[in-house]
């Protein structure tokens, strides 16, 4: 059995940057379900928030923060990734990723929504892409072991602390204990409960179900971003930055419809407010097709090839149109988990040894609609302080093995599996799934949909228990992983439904007609989901407010 000190599930931005932050002489790996460099941060595209503009500061980076995410953010938190975000830049830059300039040659900055300054850095429209490759070189250079194509099934916890994982290798196929000191969870989101998404079908929310059979709680779960511009049928994110770099948004009317609902901000007010906007145009019968028109056509040919030319690139190939010649027809859609395991500003979680960063985790900084650009932020800085702070753990943890019993319980699990006789297979499952969530927990909710929902997902989830599958066979079966995903969606739109339900107003992402005012007298506070076998069991916590008073 594989003996590390530190073990980090998940290979993107934040994985890295936590493995390249633990101190060298420690033995860590990290292991992912997908090669690293096709991590899901790979995708980010308008860019990363510092405050490095003269006259900008990161008090006025968590101001807007703080007031984008209507107040629900804890602010110590959120201090800590403004003041830490400028440093952690100018060390990525170190690295090797190569930023976008300014005339003057600095690290350019482009405005984006709820943002009182140009604070986003960018590599053109694939910022993700230029860190996650930098980052990836310096995993090499410092030679860290990577399990690459590995699912983890389970967390082993013994006497309330995380001692490794079970995980089945995708390639050569078999389960297998590998024993950490300290494991860091850095699995992404869950976009992928919902049936479009500007996620990749890796995001099923693996790592934050892993905390929560574990024991650790889910917090804010019900808050899920929906990225106001995705291309029309598939999904696809079409970044904020088009309308950093000044984008219009039009209804069939050809208004500018956004002097309605944010006179000031118009097209870069905050998410929420933008995909809100977006939703009435179209229910009230002002759209084109289910989706409103991102013109571009002002910038220019030159502006869109240098600034946006992978939005160029979508647009022509998946919906046959040349943003320079004709608007890009788009929606809202599902984007972005703000909820995700309980952590604290170091990444700790409820369960000793047991650590969480990115978007896996609420640290949280995001409160109820996170700004863009704050998500690689977040990646950055928190991926780097739990890296550190596992260091610090099991600098003082004596090595221990593991028993084999926790293996033995997963690999009877997987036996099983292989085993049923059910007749429905995983994926049509899941594409119920991702429909009732679509319809019924999307920009605009009532208790009715949301009561109908639940009632399918906890039939679904019986149903998910005894799927199919065709493929019997080891190596790279995905058929089975399919399967163990779907377990993980169920869970996840359970407490996104159960956080929902029970939040009576509206706040940023979580917006319900039926209680359509902001609540802070009873509703500033955060939703812990903790598992129980009926279903999530809700409790509250406060929320840290130290400079900024909520308005
Ligand atoms: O619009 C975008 O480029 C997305 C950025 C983000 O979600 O931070």
């Amino acid at each position: 059995m594989k003996l590390h000190d530190i073990l980090i599930v998940g290979a993107g931005l934040a994985g890295m940057r936590a493995a390249l932050a633990a101190p060298s002489h420690l033995d860590v790996a990290i292991l992912s379900k997908v090669h690293p460099v096709r991590s899901h941060s790979v995708a980010a595209q308008g860019g990363i928030n510092a405050a490095l503009g003269e006259n900008d500061s990161w008090e006025a980076h968590a101001f807007d923060t703080t007031k984008g995410g209507l107040y629900l953010g804890d602010q110590d938190a959120i201090e800590a990734m403004c003041r830490e975000g400028p440093g952690d830049i100018l060390e990525l830059e170190r690295m090797g990723v190569i930023f976008s300039r300014d005339e003057r040659g600095r690290i350019a900055q482009r405005p984006f929504g709820g943002a009182g300054f140009p604070r986003t850095c960018y590599a053109a429209d694939r910022t993700g892409h230029a860190i996650l490759h930098a980052m990836y070189e310096q995993l090499m250079k410092r030679r860290i072991g990577v399990y690459e194509e590995w699912y983890v099934t389970l967390l082993i916890v013994e006497e309330g602390i995380c001692r490794g994982v079970v995980a089945w290798d995708l390639v050569r196929g078999g389960l297998h204990a590998i024993g950490a000191k300290a494991v860091i969870l850095a699995t992404g989101g869950s976009g992928r409960v919902f049936l479009t998404s500007t996620n990749a079908v890796i995001n099923t929310g693996d790592g934050m179900v892993l905390a929560y059979l574990a024991g650790a709680p889910l917090e804010d779960m019900e808050f899920v971003q929906f990225h106001p511009t995705t291309l029309k049928d598939t999904g696809i994110l079409i970044t904020e930055g088009a309308r950093g770099e000044g984008g219009h948004l039009l209804n069939t009317l050809g208004e500018r419809f956004m002097t309605r609902y944010a006179p000031e901000q118009m097209e870069l007010a905050a998410r929420s407010t933008v995909s809100l906007a977006i939703g009435r145009e179209i229910a009230e019968g002002r759209g084109v097709e289910e989706c409103v028109l991102l013109d571009l056509r002002h910038l220019g040919r030159a502006r869109i090839l240098e600034r946006l030319p992978q939005i160029r690139e979508l647009a022509v190939e998946f919906a046959g149109v040349d943003p320079i010649e004709t608007p890009i027809p788009v929606r809202p859609g599902a984007h972005y988990q703000m909820g995700g395991v309980r952590a604290n500003q170091w990444g700790e979680t409820e369960v000793a040894g047991l650590y969480a960063a990115g978007e896996c985790a609420c640290v949280s900084v995001h409160g109820a609609n996170r700004l863009g650009g704050n998500s690689l932020l977040e990646t950055i800085v928190f991926g780097r302080r739990a890296g550190q702070r596992a260091g610090d753990y099991v600098s003082r943890i004596a090595p221990r093995g593991l028993t084999d019993v926790a293996l033995r319980a997963e690999e009877a699990g997987i036996r099983r599996l292989m085993a049923s006789t059910g007749r429905e297979r995983a994926w049509e499952i899941r594409d119920e799934l991702g429909k009732v969530m679509s319809q019924n927990l999307g920009i605009f909710r009532t208790e009715k949909s949301m009561r109908q929902a639940l009632q399918i997902i906890q039939d679904l989830k019986v149903r998910a228990s005894r799927v199919w599958l065709q493929d019997h066979g080891k190596i790279f079966n995905t058929d089975l992983i399919q399967a163990l995903e779907l377990r993980s969606l169920v869970e996840i739109a359970e407490t996104i439904v159960a956080g929902a339900l029970a939040r009576e107003e509206s706040r940023g992402a979580h917006y319900r007609s039926d209680f359509p005012r902001r609540d802070d007298e009873n509703w500033l506070k955060h939703t812990l989901a903790y598992w129980t076998p009926d279903g999530p069991s809700l409790r509250y916590a406060p929320v840290t407010i130290t400079r900024f008073p909520p308005k």
